[in-house]
């Protein structure tokens, strides 16, 4: 007997919502242009995830020193139905959904109050999200889901219709870290004008804390974030038909207290020229010259409130792990 009420590829919806223009330009290389062609020099953070850096990435979330997954997957576990109850049934939307791991404890939650669900995944990678989506199908044989495969604003302007239920808008990870304050607030804004007055918008925050627990979390005791960095050069040699020798660089991490933020880089540690071919790229190195890789910005709750507030989302409830480390933050659409 088949317990499933029909079959996996009835529930499965894949939309491509990517304007090929965006695409193209995040892929072309032009970025690596830009960044390493201005001073200080800087290279997108997404160029970290091949799939070695997305194995490599795996590892960091389950090193003892990085604390932002378990603490956030902790906080999850012990109020998802706290959640769920505040919201009640709805769909869920999910921005950077990934291998969407920490999702399966809200689906636990919200199935505590809803006999069936639909889930709308969100990701720029249309393996990544397709691949997590058929392992859930086959583990929630009551979920239904709708990927969108763009970027997060295209995606929020195609969310397929819902005229009965009510939606929830998750971005968990404390991904919005890595957005500069401007992309925070135009990401909030898309949010607010995707969604119903009602809905409801989900967000996970890494808050500020000692850098005695900062530091190590981006700077490991076994090398597995060092090496998630060099990983990166690695990528654009490949992609680029490039000359970088990761041994010419060194990974160097600080939390730069005034902007409130982890900054990540790859310092040359000697005078070089290195050469990307396929991008017609030289590019001279003084010794000690960084490249800015990732910056992960800690929040203040009392200023993300107000930021939230002004963007027309309403916190409703805070939740923290009892160290105050991380932060769920639970908003409502208010209306204008
Ligand atoms: N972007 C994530 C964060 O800010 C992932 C990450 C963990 C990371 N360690 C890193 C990114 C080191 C760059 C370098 O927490």
């Amino acid at each position: 007997m088949n317990l499933k009420p029909f079959p996996d590829s009835d529930r499965l919806t894949i939309e491509n919502v990517s304007d090929a223009s965006v695409t193209a330009s995040t892929n072309d290389g032009s970025d690596v242009i830009a960044g390493l062609t201005q001073k200080p020099k800087s290279i997108p953070s997404y160029y970290l995830y091949d799939d070695r850096g997305s194995e490599l990435f795996e590892q960091i979330c389950e090193l003892p020193e990085y604390y932002p997954t378990r603490t956030e997957a902790e906080i999850l576990k012990d109020y998802g139905s706290a959640i769920a109850q505040t919201t009640g049934n709805c769909e869920l939307i999910e921005l950077g959904s990934g291998s969407s791991t920490k999702t399966r404890l809200l689906f636990d939650a919200y199935f505590g109050i809803a006999s069936r669900l639909r889930y709308i995944p969100i990701d720029v990678s249309a393996g990544m999200l397709e691949a997590s989506a058929k392992q859930l199908l086959a583990d929630y044989p009551a979920l239904e889901i709708h990927g969108l495969v763009g970027t997060y604003e295209q995606a929020l302007q195609h969310l397929p219709s819902s005229p009965l239920s009510k939606r929830m808008v998750f971005f968990l990870g404390s991904s919005l870290g890595n957005f500069p304050p401007k992309q925070c607030q135009e990401l909030f804004q898309q949010i607010t004008a995707s969604l119903n007055i009602g809905d409801y918008f989900l967000l996970g925050l890494d808050l500020q804390k000692s850098k005695d627990i900062l530091e190590p979390a981006y700077n490991d005791s076994q090398g597995v974030t060092a090496e998630f960095n060099y990983n990166l050069l690695d990528h654009l040699n490949r992609r680029f038909n490039g000359n970088f020798n990761r041994n010419n660089f060194q990974h160097w991490t600080f939390y730069n207290s005034q902007q409130g933020q982890i900054e990540t880089y790859l310092c040359s540690t000697k005078p070089q020229t290195v050469q990307l071919k396929d991008l017609n790229l030289t590019v001279e190195f003084e010794e000690g010259e960084p490249i800015c890789t990732e910056i992960s910005r800690k929040f203040d709750l009392g200023q993300m409130e107000q930021e939230l507030a002004q963007q027309g989302l309403n916190v409703l409830k805070t939740w923290t792990d009892p160290q105050d480390w991380f932060a769920l933050v639970l908003c409502e659409v208010k209306g204008t």
